[in-house]
């Protein structure tokens, strides 16, 4: 293979791993640390996980531990989309395990989840790993986004496990992956209890997402999003100074995270682009479509009277589900295309969709629909993932906020109250973050998360994910442990029914990254003083190649109890 001089660098780097996981493999002790029940729903979430409920967390410290020895084979799964760093943690797995034991085995399986239920496995060695090590990607395995949900699905999986012998299962994936991966834990629980004869087979999940969105006082946060928010700030900061050279396009730019805009916020920090839009906010105040519009046209107006007509907005992807009265209409689609996907489905124009959906939507909701252009109409009856969401990825918000920032300024111009020239470019960056080379930070990260998914599944601790925390001090500070996966569920409506499912941490508008910004934007909203991070580093001064993400840092300085973030 003709590899390219940064591969063959990236390579041979050694991730830097937290004092506790660098000791011999059998002195990495396992102590029971907190109590760790859900926020809510927790009878409700005690009888959907019987054996499983009620676990503390548990932390690593130096002490002795012989069940690391055991000769082990572990199947590992990569669920949803790719995140920079997930080959580090099987790679971090893989180490662990052979640190551990010589004769102990990794198994992949193939695609997701979906491998794992149709016995599609492939043995990780020695020889594949090193080709992987430090690369972005999730092509090792392969990824997928198959739930297991039908009991069939749960025997067949339960069926590969005891045909592979497997001690574990290692599942990396955000919070739908990781509920189901809680899900796998209870179901592998009771088939030991039905038949005390089979071996226990345990099952650790590892917090995966670019979104940022899976995260607590535990997980600090999941592994992609600083890799995934560097690239995205160098794009945005490269359009930055194209708009200020240029001075002639105003550029709307969706940025990926399905629900959360951690992602948004955290490139607002680095770039200080003139608008950024967070979905939370405009929940919280109950925001209009048209309340949003005014908002960015209000900084067009602003910036034209200094004859500035350009500028830069930022867009989370998932916005248009947090606008109330889009929510409201989305919520409704998606109990109808539940309820009646047999029906829909047979039908095959739009008009005959459309007309389907308007039978059955309450009037306020039509009216919300019939006034969206018709290529938002169609992107809201696509297809569901496999978890009931919408594929907010697929929907142009950003082509609907230009079309109707564009007709509010010629509103605003026919009053005489905006005499500037708007033209404008549309972009969405999102695939182009998930499977670049990880940062210093996410290879270090996620080594260490694979080495600790090993420690978990070799004590035999089944529904943890694996936690690796004090991520804003050097390497070295980093502590290791797990978390109930039970402990950050509720009961959520999903698919026209409730589920247990993993919290989706959103941004606080209470916390410190939203407080800073918030008093920074109007500034931003106005001027062009626009910041420029550039390329991910790897090699250089420790502020260069090492600086994790400020939402990072300033939700650990928030922790610290230092509230200006420093
Ligand atoms: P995960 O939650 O599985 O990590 O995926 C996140 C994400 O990258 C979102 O930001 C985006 O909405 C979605 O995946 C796109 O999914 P797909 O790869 O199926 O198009």
């Amino acid at each position: 293979m003709d590899s390219s001089p940064l591969q063959n660098a990236r390579y041979v780097y050694k991730p830097k791993l937290p004092a506790i996981l660098r000791g011999p493999a059998d002195r990495i002790g396992v102590v029971a640390g907190a109590a760790a029940e859900p926020a809510t729903d927790r009878e409700r979430l005690r009888s959907i996980f019987p054996l499983t409920y009620g676990k503390t967390r548990v932390d690593f410290a130096s002490g002795a531990n012989p069940s690391l020895g055991k000769k082990l084979t572990v199947g590992v799964i990569l669920s949803g989309g790719p995140a920079p760093g997930g080959h580090n943690v099987i790679a971090g797995l893989f180490d662990g395990l052979k640190a551990g034991n010589r004769e102990s085995r990794l198994y992949g399986f193939r695609g997701g989840p979906g491998g794992l239920v149709e016995d599609k496995f492939m043995e990780i060695d020695a020889a594949l790993v090193d080709r992987y090590r430090n690369t972005g990607g999730f092509d090792l395995i392969g990824s997928g986004r198959t739930k297991i949900e039908t009991p069939e699905q749960f025997a067949k999986a339960l069926e590969t496990a005891k045909r592979r012998k497997l001690d574990a299962v290692v599942v990396i994936g955000g919070d739908d992956s990781n509920t189901n991966a809680a899900l796998l834990a209870e179901y592998f629980a009771e088939a030991g209890r039905k038949d005390p004869g089979t071996a226990p087979i345990a099952v650790v999940g590892v917090p995966k997402t670019i979104d940022g969105d899976l995260k607590n006082d535990a997980i600090e946060t999941s592994f992609g999003f600083d890799t995934a928010t560097k690239i995205y700030s160098e794009l945005i900061g490269n359009i930055e100074r194209d708009a200020a050279s240029s001075r002639k396009y105003w550029h709307f730019i969706k940025l990926m995270g399905r629900s959360a805009s951690h992602i948004a916020l955290e490139c607002a920090f680095q770039c200080r682009p003139n608008v950024t839009l967070i979905s939370e906010e405009v929940e919280a105040r109950s925001m209009s479509l048209r309340q949003i519009v005014d908002q960015i046209a209000r900084s067009v107006v602003l910036r034209s009277e200094k004859s500035e007509n350009f500028g830069v907005v930022l867009i989370p992807e998932g916005l248009i589900e947090f606008v109330p009265e889009v929510k409201l209409l989305i919520e409704e689609i998606n109990d109808i295309l539940a309820s009646g996907e047999h029906e829909f489905k047979a039908l095959s124009s739009f008009v005959d969709h459309k007309a389907f959906v308007l039978e059955r939507l309450t009037e306020p909701s039509a009216q919300v629909y019939e006034s969206l252009p018709r290529g938002i109409q169609e992107q809201l009856l696509w297809d569901r993932d496999p978890h009931g969401n919408v594929q907010v990825s697929r929907i142009e918000t950003e082509k609907l906020l230009v079309e109707m920032v564009k007709a509010r300024l010629a509103d605003l111009a026919s009053a005489d109250a905006y005499r500037g020239k708007f033209d404008y470019q549309t972009h969405f960056f999102g695939y182009e973050g998930r499977c670049g080379f990880p940062s210093n930070f996410d290879a270090d990260y996620c080594y260490s998360l694979g080495y600790t998914a090993f420690v978990l599944a070799a004590s035999g601790l089944s529904g943890y994910l694996a936690s690796v925390r004090n991520l804003a001090e050097g390497a070295d500070k980093w502590a290791a442990g797990g978390v109930p996966l039970i402990s950050m569920m509720n009961m959520e409506r999903r698919h026209g029914a409730d589920k247990p499912v993993i919290r989706k941490a959103l941004v606080e508008l209470e916390g410190v990254p939203f407080k800073k910004f918030a008093a920074q934007r109007e500034e931003w909203a106005q001027s062009s003083d626009y910041r420029f991070p550039g390329p991910v580093q790897y090699f250089g001064p420790s502020e260069v190649v090492d600086t994790p993400t400020t939402t990072l840092v300033l939700e650990h300085a928030a922790r610290a109890g230092k509230a200006d973030g420093r």
